[in-house]
């Protein structure tokens, strides 16, 4: 078969539907599975229901990960004044997407998603193809300057202005030889000063590590790390308060019950000064 068409295009296209892979767990898919979608196929309900059997607490990881998603781009968008959000690692759409809450501050902000799964990038264009201000291409976060130096990704975002920066629950698909820290400091070389980095990221922790056997038979591994690891990734950033913490006490809209602290994974968002 030829080189498939470019995936940054609008619309549905055939070459993406044949890429899609079910013989494989999908982490995309599997995300989908444990936050209620329908967007998943036996292979991938299998290897989620292994990691809920090892890990019962990660649905709520997961819902908790949204949660925070929400908090930080309305943050952004209504206390920041960001109107450009690139997110790598988007993820099937579900309710509350990052389009949808910046603009409800502002109908003009714009948002780039991006991600490397088929059935992803299928769903997203098929949700946005109304949207002027949104564009949702294929794009892998092991090449971050492939999607800075995208045509596409450059007529939505303008890398004059400040452009917030999201990898909530992607990083950790990245192992430590694909260099996550240089990945992300060149994301971070290219938005201008007054941007934002966001990340969220799973915890090396106890109730987790038992879930990474099934993650390593799925599309990418499952790499925890630890929260000065985690913390690592903001280096030489300001980090807007209250720093580095578990997901859900980043900012709470309402009381945190100790049940969320069971939520093993730390988010944090750094300013570029
Ligand atoms: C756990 S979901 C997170 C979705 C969303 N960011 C959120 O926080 O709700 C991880 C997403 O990252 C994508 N992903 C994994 N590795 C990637 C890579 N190397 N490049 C781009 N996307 C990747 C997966 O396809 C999946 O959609």
């Amino acid at each position: 078969m030829d080189a498939p068409e470019r995936d940054s295009v609008r619309g549905v296209q055939a070459d993406v539907l044949r890429r899609l892979d079910l013989s494989t767990p999908s982490v995309a898919r599997m995300y989908d599975y444990y936050l209620g979608g329908k967007d998943n196929f036996l292979v991938d309900r299998e290897c989620a229901e292994e990691v809920i059997r090892k890990a019962p607490h990660v649905p709520f990881m997961a819902r908790s990960n949204r949660e925070f998603l929400r908090r930080v781009v309305r943050y952004l968008a209504q206390e920041c004044g960001v109107r450009q959000f690139l997110d790598i690692g988007t993820g099937l759409p579900t309710q509350e997407n990052v389009h949808q809450v910046a603009q409800q501050v502002d109908p003009r902000a714009r948002v780039v998603y991006v991600d490397n799964d088929a059935l992803v990038l299928v769903h997203a264009q098929a949700l946005l193809a109304e949207n002027p201000n949104t564009l949702a291409m294929g794009g892998d976060l092991r090449r971050p300057r492939d999607i800075l130096d995208d045509p596409h990704v450059r007529g939505v975002i303008d890398f004059r202005e400040p452009v917030a920066v999201l990898l909530c629950g992607v990083l950790h698909f990245i192992p430590d030889e694909v260099d996550p820290y240089g990945i992300v400091e060149t994301l971070v070389g290219g938005v201008v000063s007054g941007s934002y980095l966001v990340v969220s990221h799973a915890e090396r922790h106890g109730d987790l590590v038992p879930v990474t056997a099934a993650y390593d038979r799925a599309s990418a591994p499952a790499v925890l790390r630890s929260l000065p690891e985690i913390a690592g990734f903001f280096d030489g950033l300001e980090l807007v308060e209250p720093g580095v913490v578990y997901l859900p006490l980043w900012r709470p809209d309402w009381a945190v019950f100790t049940e969320d602290l069971r939520v093993r994974a730390y988010g944090g968002v750094g300013r570029k000064s």
